[in-house]
C-alpha cells in the first residue's frame, strides 16, 4: 500500500507541510547556500528553475507512494526554513529512510530535532513503521549529532558507499526502531 497523503505534522514552533509551489522561493534560499548543500548529493540551487525541477522530482517520487516530502514552515512568520524527506519506504519490512536540510543561519537552535522527532513519531504512529534509517557522511558532524540526539544508533560504517560531486566517501548507517528509547524534549 502506498504511503498515505497526510495532514500537517504540528510541533511547538513548526508545521511540517506537504511541499508546494508556494514554498519554492524560501527553499531556493535554503538550498542555494553551499554550506547547507555541502554534504547533500546535489549542487546548490542557482535559480527558480532549479527549485521547480526539484519540486517536479519530488512530486514524481511521491507519486510512487514510497516517499513524503515535507517543508518545515515556521509558525510565527510562515517562512519555509527547511525540508524533511521520508523516502525508500519498504512496505514488507515497514522501514523508511530519513533526510533533511535546514537554512544555514538557523542551525543550532533545535529546529531539526523538533521536526525530526515529530516525523519519527509520525512514522512509527500514523504510518505504522518499525524502523527508520539514515545514511550520513561521517564528516557531517551536525547530522551525526542530530541522529544520536534523536535516539538513533550508529549501526555501521559502509566504505566508499557514495559518489557525489566527483568524489567517493564512506557512509555512517544509523537506525531507529519503534521499540528503542527516544530521548524526550
Ligand atoms: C543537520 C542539520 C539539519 C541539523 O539541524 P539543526 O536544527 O541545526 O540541529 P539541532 O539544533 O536540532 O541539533 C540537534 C543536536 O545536534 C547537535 N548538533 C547540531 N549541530 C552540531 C554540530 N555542528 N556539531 C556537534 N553537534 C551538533 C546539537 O547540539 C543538538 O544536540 P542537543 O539538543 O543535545 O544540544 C543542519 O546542520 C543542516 O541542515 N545541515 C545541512 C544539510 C545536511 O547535512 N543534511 C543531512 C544530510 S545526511
Amino acid at each position: 500500500m502506498p504511503l498515505p497523503a497526510t495532514d500537517a505534522i504540528e510541533t511547538p514552533r513548526l508545521r511540517l507541510l506537504p511541499v508546494a509551489d508556494a514554498h519554492l522561493d524560501d527553499l531556493l534560499a535554503v538550498n542555494g547556500d553551499d554550506r547547507a548543500t555541502q554534504f547533500l548529493p546535489y549542487a546548490s540551487w542557482v535559480d527558480r528553475a532549479d527549485a521547480e525541477a526539484w519540486l517536479a522530482r519530488m512530486q514524481t517520487l511521491q507519486a510512487t507512494g514510497t516517499a513524503q516530502q515535507r517543508v518545515l514552515v515556521r509558525r510565527d512568520d510562515g517562512r519555509a526554513i527547511g525540508t524533511l524527506l521520508l523516502f525508500k519506504h519498504d512496505e514488507g519490512s515497514r522501514r523508511i529512510e530519513l533526510g533533511y536540510v535546514l537554512a544555514r543561519e538557523l542551525w543550532g537552535q533545535g529546529y531539526m530535532r523538533e521536526a525530526a522527532q515529530a516525523a519519527c513519531a509520525h512514522a512509527f504512529g500514523a504510518l505504522g513503521l518499525r524502523r527508520i534509517e539514515a545514511e550520513v557522511n561521517p564528516d557531517n558532524a551536525a547530522s551525526c549529532a542530530l541522529l544520536l540526539r534523536l535516539g538513533f544508533t550508529l549501526e555501521g560504517r559502509l566504505r566508499q558507499r557514495w559518489t557525489a560531486k566527483g568524489r567517493s566517501y564512506d557512509t555512517n548507517l544509523y537506525g531507529l526502531l519503534d521499540t528503542d528509547p527516544r530521548p524526550a524534549g
